[in-house]
């Protein structure tokens, strides 16, 4: 008590002073303690991080071990005071919601100093998309295309994250999800396998750095292992239900990339997969994980999962759900109490093998040691960089310029002109709303810092242009149109009206899901009152998934599509608005025209009877003589076609892209060569903008059948009004693998036809062959 109130009173400046003497105390912690007990040979012997894990896990008692594999949650009140005992004991390998970081080193002091063993503490956080600088929610971040904007976002966030002691994010989320329903697809990175992968990848660069031990890198994990993101109709922890198949070429590409990435943990998942809850599914982390990817990081359940496995109907109660749970992979409960009242029981009765505590538990002392948490437990914020820095503040900007997709722009309605628009209205419940920009997933985000599209707009053009704001609705639920007559004013009297539409951040993430996926509220109705003035309109609409905007799409001229931004949405909205920048974001997901075509995305099969314009008769068109006779019989809805509103792919720019002549190295290559494709893209518009060019591949035949197209590379390039470049894509056919019938990868002799463009919608096609044994 008297350390804790020592910490807690004497803020920087005493850390300064006790910091290093505290490192000193921890270093000499690991180097004396071994001469002062009976366990002393092996720690002192122990160089390489696994003879360490050995050595000190060779010391540990029962207890100790299942006490690694137990976190707690720290956030109510003051931790060392109800955490203390279990902490001295032994009892606790991790906390989660603490990121107070006096607090935090209070709670390292004591696992350090006044343990037997003095091992570090994980400490863990939902740092999801941004600390106190919020970037654009995920799936933003996910239509920037961009690994490198995606990284420098991850790297901003764990600098401010260590700041408060955090050493571990539950990030990055990276669950593929092709239902915009789910409330949680604000988290992910969008429809496709191949992106995802990438940008998981890059995510965990930026939070892991190349030295996890640095100081200002946190562990990062890959979650939720597996399936989450296909629940059933987007209900959020609802069952899925996924074919082997489908998991392995769909849903586990991204886990794969994130573990080749060196990811450190892994979440599992809340859902049920194909009637084994996935926290205590033994294919997904037994066999996949540890058997064919040779993960040697650690599993954490998720959120009282372990306990949960009751509830799903799997076991009868929380000792069986801890058998079930330890025996099946999952090395730390989160925020449960199942393995700390029944593992050691387990043992003991010899039910669980003591292989799989020590396997448990040295999965997880190789993260701490890989973190440098024994060399380093303290924090000490001043070794970091001061939070929102202009190059946090940057990051978010850029990251939020490059994810916002401009959907349609009729006519060249953006940029708006600031020297020649006398004056623009700005209507809606999202121009000003500094927290409802940050989106879902933000615990440490601070609205403060958040810049609105209207004071932006204000900053930029505000001494050109007359700029009026009306709010209009209170939320973007809201069904009160009174505000409505104020908005069509100043919108009859400025030379542009632009809408700030979509969703408050509380109607996306966890639990919040939506059946409805329409603009809430009277919002539809508000953008038609708009729209009788005759103005030119522009949407900018803010929201956590991809809606059916089929109502409103019509009723204006352009639209961009901004996700939640962050932080620094409103000066990014700003610019592209005002043709600072131009547009260069793509969808990450499908847009489908009504809800009912969900799961609607653009790796779908091609089905024994694929629709095509001829054979489409929408419910309108039916001929009444013969009605069997006019529709096509093939795989579409009479009353929404087999189109989506926006194609994966997809997004806009103020310059002119075009793709031309698409070309391959080679007509015919074999298996294990490199096939490089390659086609023209000029602008032929007026001003310079970034494209990204997308490959696609189609196999034609394969022993399981192939998507219609599938994502194989992209390329973010900058070309100059006027200008040719190539755009060249290199293959090789192990990027052409698959899981076939056999669950086993393989890439397959054959016929694969191959486009280049810039969506997923593009008709620029060339093919090759592969040809082998
Ligand atoms: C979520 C996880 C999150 C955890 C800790 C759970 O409800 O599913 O994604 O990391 O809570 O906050």
């Amino acid at each position: 008590m008297i350390t804790t109130k020592f910490f807690m009173t004497f803020r920087s400046s005493a850390r300064r002073i006790l910091l290093p003497l505290a490192r000193t105390a921890c270093i000499g912690l690991v180097l004396i303690l071994p001469m002062t007990s009976s366990i002393a040979a092996p720690l002192k012997e122990a160089t390489t991080t696994e003879q360490r894990v050995q050595a000190l896990l060779s010391r540990m008692t029962l207890a100790e071990k299942v006490g690694q594999m137990s976190q707690r949650n720290a956030s109510d009140g003051y931790a060392p005071d109800y955490l203390g005992d279990g902490l001295r004991e032994g009892r606790i390998g991790s906390v989660l919601n603490v990121v107070d970081v006096d607090v935090v080193n209070e709670l390292q002091r004591i696992a350090v100093e006044e343990s037997r063993l003095g091992i570090p503490l994980m400490v863990g956080r939902d740092v999801i998309h941004g600390f106190k600088t919020v970037m654009p929610i995920p799936i933003g971040q996910a239509a920037t295309w961009n690994p490198a904007v995606v990284e420098a976002g991850a790297r901003a966030a764990a600098l401010e994250a260590a700041t408060t002691g955090v050493n571990w994010t539950f990030a990055p989320m990276i669950d593929i999800s092709r239902d915009a329903r789910w409330g949680r697809i604000a988290e992910s990175l969008g429809e496709d396998p191949f992106l995802a992968s990438e940008l998981a990848a890059a995510m965990v660069r930026g939070f892991q750095g190349d030295d996890l031990s640095a100081t200002g890198t946190i562990a990062a994990c890959a979650k939720h292992f597996a399936g989450y993101g296909a629940a059933e109709s987007g209900r959020d922890y609802a069952t899925t239900n996924i074919p082997e198949n489908e998991l392995r070429n769909i849903y586990l590409p991204p886990f794969k990339a994130a573990v080749d990435a060196g990811v450190v943990t892994l979440m599992a998942s809340f859902s049920d997969l194909d009637g084994v809850p996935a926290t205590a599914n033994q294919f997904l982390m037994r066999q996949v994980l540890r058997d064919e990817w040779q993960f040697d990081g650690f599993v954490v359940s998720d959120w009282n999962s372990v306990h949960q496995l009751s509830i799903h109907g799997l076991t009868a109660n929380d000792r069986d759900a801890a058998f079930e749970a330890a025996t099946a992979g999952v090395d730390m409960e989160m925020a449960g109490d199942a393995y700390s009242s029944h593992l050691e029981e387990l043992v003991s009765e010899g039910k669980v093998d003591i292989d799989v505590i020590d396997t448990a538990v040295a999965n997880i002392l190789r993260a701490k040691f890989r973190l440098g948490l024994f060399e380093q437990p303290y924090t000490d914020p001043d070794d970091l960089p001061p939070i929102a820095n202009e190059e946090a503040m940057q990051a978010a900007k850029q990251a939020a310029l490059q994810s916002v997709v401009m959907l349609k722009n009729d006519n060249d309605t953006l940029p708006l002109n600031a020297d020649s628009l006398g004056s623009v209205a700005l209507i809606g419940p999202l121009a000003d709303a500094p927290y409802e920009q940050l989106g879902t997933w933000i615990f440490d985000g601070d609205p403060e810092l958040s810049i609105t599209p209207m004071h932006a707009i204000h900053s930029l053009v505000g001494r050109d242009v007359d700029v009026r704001y009306v709010r209009a609705m209170q939320n973007s639920r809201s069904r009160a149109s009174e505000a409505f007559d104020e908005a069509v004013e100043i919108a009859s009297d400025s030379d542009a009206a632009v809408l700030f539409l979509g969703e408050e951040s509380i109607l996306s993430g966890e639990a919040h899901s939506r059946a409805d996926i329409n603009l809430p509220g009277d919002q539809a109705e508000l953008v038609r009152r708009i729209r009788a003035t005759g103005k030119p309109v522009v949407a900018v609409i803010l929201a956590g998934r991809p809606l059916t905007l089929t109502n409103i799409v019509d009723e204006v001229d352009a639209i961009l599509f901004a996700w939640h931004p962050g932080t620094m949405g409103g000066p990014a909205i700003a610019d592209l608005l005002f043709g600072v920048e131009s547009p260069s974001g793509k969808l990450p997901a499908t847009f489908p025209r009504m809800v009912g075509q969900i799961p609607i995305y653009y790796n779908q099969k091609n089905t024994g009877k694929p629709p095509s314009p001829d054979t489409v008769v929408l419910i309108d068109d039916i001929d009444a003589r013969a009605p069997q006779l006019s529709t096509g019989m093939t795989a579409y809805h009479l009353d929404a076609g087999y189109t989506p509103l926006f194609a994966f792919g997809h997004g806009l720019s103020y310059a002119k892209f075009e793709y031309d002549d698409i070309r391959v190295s080679a007509g015919e290559i074999g298996l294990g060569d490199v096939v490089t494709i390659s086609a023209d893209l000029t602008n032929a518009g007026e001003v310079a903008a970034e494209e990204v060019a997308q490959l696609y591949i189609r196999d034609l035949v394969g022993n399981v059948t192939r998507p219609v197209r599938e994502l194989k590379g992209f390329q973010r390039i900058e070309v100059q009004p006027g200008e040719t470049v190539t755009v060249e894509f290199e293959l090789h056919t192990d990027d052409l693998a698959f899981y076939g019938r056999d669950m086993r990868l393989v890439t397959e002799a054959g016929d694969f036809h191959a486009w280049i463009g810039g969506s997923s919608e593009t008709g620029l096609r060339t093919e090759f062959r592969v040809v082998g044994n």
